[in-house]
């Protein structure tokens, strides 16, 4: 039986239906794991890649943590602005990483368990949804059209020697829009009518 998003979908609370959402979620994982897509929906745990991948979690999460307090720190002492500004712009990565794995290791927990383990990363189940499918394929284009001017802009601040921290900044900002790309693809893929 697959599963039907009600209007609700953020508020996935206890029982079968979280269940049917993580296993539906679940699917997608094993898929890049390598296992079938086909069929998925009648899977049953299985425990050694469950295990894998709770373990790999697991066991960089401390990492995660280890970075985060040593940024923290360095921060803390340093009194230049312009090194302050570009720690923090890690900080705030690592920040929102550490959140993440812990939100993965939850939603897999909470599957291999099936008890309800908060806060977890909510399932991005494949529903036709016509307007943000529309939406996201416009906004993909004016992401690829953003990331082509980046590049002309992180080529001219090269030649330009003198602007070298703008020259770092415009390749950040341009790893954030394929970062954004990969975000649409997948949305336009789940929302496909
Ligand atoms: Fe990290
Ligand atoms: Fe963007």
């Amino acid at each position: 039986m697959p599963y039907h998003a009600d209007g609700q979908g953020g508020s996935l609370v206890t029982g079968t239906r979280l269940e049917e959402a993580h296993v539906y979620e679940m699917d997608s994982r094993i898929g890049i794991a390598g296992a079938s897509d086909q069929g998925t929906r009648d899977r049953q745990p299985d425990r050694s890649v469950d295990r894998e991948l709770i373990d790999l979690l697991r066991s960089h999460g401390p990492r995660e943590c280890e970075a985060l307090a040593s940024y923290e720190r360095l921060l803390e002492q340093v009194d230049d602005e312009g090194v302050a500004y570009l720690m923090s712009m890690i900080l705030d990565d690592e920040r929102r990483h550490h959140r993440t794995i812990e939100e993965m290791l939850n939603t897999i927990l909470s599957f291999v368990w099936e008890v309800d383990i908060e806060p977890s990363t909510p399932a991005v189940r494949r529903r036709p949804i016509p307007d943000v499918h529309a939406e996201t394929k416009r906004l993909l284009r004016l992401e690829r059209e953003d990331a082509k001017e980046l590049r002309a802009l992180r080529r001219a601040l090269r030649s330009a020697k003198v602007y070298s921290v703008h020259t770092l900044l415009a390749e950040l900002m341009e790893a954030d829009t394929a970062k954004h790309i990969a975000i649409l693809e997948f949305l336009i893929e789940r929302t496909k009518p």
